[in-house]
């Protein structure tokens, strides 16, 4: 049984980097969860809604304004007992200032009280925005950790290795 969690929100397909939109096959959330699993030795969950996203960048950016203005709580493709764990890694993309619908029914749908949330977010420029206090809102008795916050395009390169290395030594 493995002591952390890493669970997070990923979306593969198009998105906006520097050098303008383009797909990608591993989302940016994806990687950096990935690499945070392989050096605490987590046990890797993706949060997954039974919801679905276009593929195209600007289309996709009006079906998640439209969830989050509705409130949207989609079911989860699967689920994870989280009484096992008491520190739980929390990735997600920052969309529309917080995270995707299908984090907010995770938060809802766990007690993480007296647990430690390590929240990680990729983004374009507004870093972890509303999210922090969206967490600390859902999950009013977990301890939330410091967070690393990247761009996405760092978390697709090696360019953020050294510092997500850092940023788990200091949980521990
Ligand atoms: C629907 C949508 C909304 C977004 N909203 C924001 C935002 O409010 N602020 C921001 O900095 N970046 C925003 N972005 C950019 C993403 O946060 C960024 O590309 C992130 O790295 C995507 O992670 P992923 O590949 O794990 O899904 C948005 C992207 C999408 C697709």
């Amino acid at each position: 049984m493995s002591k952390f969690l890493v669970a997070y929100f990923s979306r593969a397909d198009e998105n906006y980097y520097p050098e303008g939109i383009k797909a990608v096959k591993v989302g940016n959330t994806a990687k950096v969860a990935q690499k945070i699993a392989a050096l605490t030795g987590g046990q890797l969950f993706e949060i997954k809604g039974t919801n679905s996203y276009p593929a195209k960048y600007h289309p996709c950016t009006k079906v998640a304004k439209a969830e989050l203005e509705r409130g949207d709580r989609p079911q989860l493709v699967a689920d994870i007992d989280t009484a096992d764990y008491d520190t739980v890694y929390l990735g997600f993309p920052i969309w529309w200032g917080t995270f995707p619908v299908a984090v907010f029914t995770f938060l809802e749908g766990h007690d993480l009280a007296h647990k430690t949330i390590v929240p990680f977010c990729t983004h374009e420029g507004s870093s972890f925005d509303r999210s922090l206090a969206d967490i600390k809102r859902l999950q009013p008795q977990a301890s939330v950790a410091k967070g690393l916050s990247l761009h996405g395009y760092e978390a697709q390169y090696e360019q953020a290795d050294s510092k997500i290395e850092r940023f788990v030594q200091q949980q521990h």
